[in-house]
């Protein structure tokens, strides 16, 4: 008999989860945070920029969530309503995010070329595992990103809105990956084309830091390489431990970036966005976020 994977939890579980946080969803955030200021008008527009990313982040995925939740109903009615209540959390944080922007003082910016192609691209995808797969690996993403940049700003309105995003992020990611193993578990015919489109995803999510990174820097402080590598390790962490999935990193650009394959591997129930860290989120009070310093 094969183990079940560690990661594994029922959908009951998610669903559970999901119903109560929904419950606290719109609670009260404490105390009336004065607002945001920033030490020059460069930072104040890099800040503009990096929450502008995050909200299309958010936007793609209450509309992706939502629109699989429809696809979902007819075979999984348990799992639609997770995918639902998921979706419901993403269009929590584009509120959140739009009002915050006017905080800023900055509004809904168009995107950039690259980001808009490869948002066009992803709303573009049909299939159940593709759009799955897309969305787990930019939630790996913005998670990381989100904590990189808690450890270097000290803005406390900034921090208060991170630290929300962190949170809720880092219980987005291994349900995501409970996503992927139900859909799989249905069809597994997309196995090896989802092989191929996790390596290329994850070399280009990597790779475009190196032409979209300069835009947010001065807000963030994050260095471009060691977002770089963050982004690789937690992206390659993800199927670490879900052997089941046989998903396998780009061995080059690990190597390329210092990475090894223990480090993939040992970390892996630490990090945190494992299943671990979501057990953990699932009551958003009782959470510490961590900052990962770059
Ligand atoms: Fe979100
Ligand atoms: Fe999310």
């Amino acid at each position: 008999m094969s183990k079940a994977p560690p990661t594994s939890r029922p959908t009951s579980w998610w669903l559970d989860a999901l119903r109560r946080r929904a419950a606290r969803m719109y609670d009260g955030h404490g105390a009336e945070l004065p607002r945001a200021s920033f030490p020059s008008e460069r930072e104040r527009q890099a800040a503009i920029k990096f929450f502008n990313a995050a909200l299309r982040a958010e936007e793609s995925g209450i509309r992706q969530a939502h629109e699989l939740a429809g696809d979902v109903a007819s075979w999984d009615a348990e799992l639609s309503e997770v995918l639902r209540l998921y979706g419901n959390e993403e269009g929590w944080h584009r509120e959140l995010l739009t009002e915050f922007l006017a905080e800023l003082g900055g509004e809904v910016q168009p995107m950039g070329k690259v980001t808009r192609t490869l948002y066009k691209v992803y709303a573009r995808a049909k299939r159940m595992d593709t759009i799955v797969l897309t969305n787990l690996m930019f939630e790996t993403i913005g998670s990381t990103t989100y904590r990189m940049a808690l450890a270097n700003v000290s803005e406390p309105a900034v921090r208060r809105m991170l630290t929300i995003l962190t949170r809720d992020e880092a219980f987005h990611v291994p349900l995501n990956v409970h996503f992927l193993r139900r859909v799989l578990q249905r069809d597994p015919s997309g196995l090896s084309r989802l092989k191929k489109l996790y390596v290329l995803l994850f070399a280009s999510l990597v790779l475009l830091q190196l032409a979209s990174r300069p835009k947010a820097q001065a807000f963030d402080r994050i260095p471009t390489r060691a977002l770089m590598r963050a982004y690789a390790l937690e992206l390659g962490r993800l199927f670490a431990r879900e052997h089941d999935l046989a998903l396998a990193p780009p061995a080059l650009l690990l190597r390329v970036l210092g990475i090894s394959p223990a480090e993939l591997s040992h970390g892996a129930e630490l990090s945190p966005t494992s299943v671990e860290a979501a057990a953990r989120a699932v009551d958003r009070e009782q959470v510490t976020v961590t900052a990962l310093p770059s």
